[in-house]
C-alpha cells in the first residue's frame, strides 16, 4: 500500500515543520538552557504532540502560538517545559559521590568540628528530578550525624520542573525501586505503603525535615539562597546546555560554594574546555583552586 503525504486524511499534528522545529529549539533554549540538537526532533515530536492534542490543536505552530499569545498566565510555558526535560534518575545514582561523603567528607568536618566556628553542612541538589538524589544524601547525612549532634543539616533540592518537585516533595515511590536502596537503609528510613499506597513506599519524616523542595530555574537571574554551600549536586543537568550555558553556571556555582567547598558533576560531564578555577579531584567531584 502506499501512503499519499499529502493526503487530507492525515492529521497536520504528524508533521513537525522545520520551522516548527526550530521555533521550539530556541523557545525552549531560551526558557531552560536546554539545547536540543537536530537528533532529538523526534524527543519534541512525541513529547509536545502530547500537549497539542491535549488542547485539540492540529499543528505545532499552533501550539507554539498559544504558548506565545494565549497563555497569559504561563501555564501552559510550564507544561510545555515539564514535558521537555528529562527526568531519569534514581537512589545512589553514580554511588561513588555518596561514598565519598561517608567515608570521606563527613569524617572530616567531624574532625574539624573542634576548630570549625560552625557545624553547619548546607548541600544543595541542584536539578533534584523527582527527588531521589536528595533522599540518599539526605541518608548519608542521617548516618553520619544521627539525630544531628548539634549540628544543623539541610539540602536544598530544587528543579525547574514543577511536576517532578511534586513527587519528590510527596517522597512516594514505586516498590520496584526499593532494591535501589540497601536493605537497612531501606528499613530504617521508608515505609512501606498500606491500603491504597500498597506497591509503594515513602521516605520517613526524618529524611523529609532536613530536605527543602523548591522549583527554581538554574537560568533565573537571580538564586533566592542567603548562604554559600558545603557541596553542590548538579549531576546530568549541564549535559543538556550549551558551552556558554555550561560556562555561566559553573561560574555562578563557584560564587555560592564554600572555599573549601565541592560541586559533584554526573559521570558523563565534564568542564573539558571552560575556564574555571575547579579542579578535578578525580570521579567527578570539584574543588575551588585556592591556588589558582
Ligand atoms: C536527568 S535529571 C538529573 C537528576 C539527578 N540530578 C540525577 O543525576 O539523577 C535532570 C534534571 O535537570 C532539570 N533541569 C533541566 N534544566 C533545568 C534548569 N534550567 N533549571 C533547573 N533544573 C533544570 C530537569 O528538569 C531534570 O529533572
Amino acid at each position: 500500500m502506499t501512503v499519499n503525504l499529502q493526503s487530507p486524511l492525515i492529521n497536520h499534528a504528524d508533521n513537525l515543520t522545520d520551522k516548527e522545529f526550530r521555533l521550539f529549539r530556541e523557545l525552549i533554549y531560551e526558557h531552560t538552557g536546554i539545547s536540543l540538537s537536530e537528533h532529538k526532533r523526534a524527543l519534541v515530536y512525541s513529547r509536545l504532540g502530547k500537549r497539542l492534542r491535549y488542547h485539540g490543536l492540529k499543528t505545532y505552530l499552533d501550539y507554539y502560538n498559544y504558548i506565545l499569545n494565549k497563555d497569559s498566565s504561563g501555564t501552559e510555558l510550564v507544561e510545555m517545559i515539564n514535558a521537555i526535560t528529562t527526568n531519569k534518575t534514581s537512589f545512589f545514582r553514580e554511588d561513588f559521590h555518596f561514598k565519598f561523603l561517608s567515608e570521606t567528607l563527613f569524617p572530616a568536618l567531624k574532625e574539624n568540628a573542634q576548630s570549625h566556628h560552625t557545624r553547619t553542612i548546607n548541600i544543595w541538589s541542584a536539578g533534584c528530578s523527582t527527588g531521589e538524589e536528595a533522599y540518599t544524601i539526605a541518608m548519608a547525612l542521617s548516618e553520619a550525624f544521627p539525630d544531628n549532634f548539634g549540628w544543623n543539616v539541610k539540602i536544598l533540592a530544587t528543579d525547574i520542573d514543577t511536576n517532578v518537585l511534586k513527587k519528590a516533595s510527596e517522597g512516594i515511590y514505586p516498590i520496584e525501586n526499593a532494591a535501589q536502596i540497601p536493605k537497612t537503609l531501606l528499613l530504617k528510613y521508608f515505609h512501606k505503603g498500606r491500603g491504597g499506597n500498597n506497591g509503594f513506599f515513602r521516605a520517613a519524616d526524618k529524611l523529609r525535615d532536613i530536605i527543602t523542595f523548591q522549583q527554581m530555574n538554574l537560568l533565573d537571574s537571580q538564586w533566592p539562597h542567603k548562604h554559600k554551600f558545603d557541596i553542590i549536586f548538579c549531576r546530568n543537568v549541564i549535559i543538556y546546555f550549551d558551552k556558554i550555558t555550561q560556562h555561566d553556571l559553573i561560574s555562578r556555582f563557584q560564587g555560592h560554594m564554600e572555599l573549601d567547598g565541592y560541586l559533584m558533576l554526573g559521570h558523563s560531564e565534564s568542564l573539558h574546555g571552560l575556564d574555571t578555577s575547579l579542579i578535578n579531584l578525580g570521579k567527578n567531584i570539584y574543588q575551588i583552586n585556592r591556588n589558582a
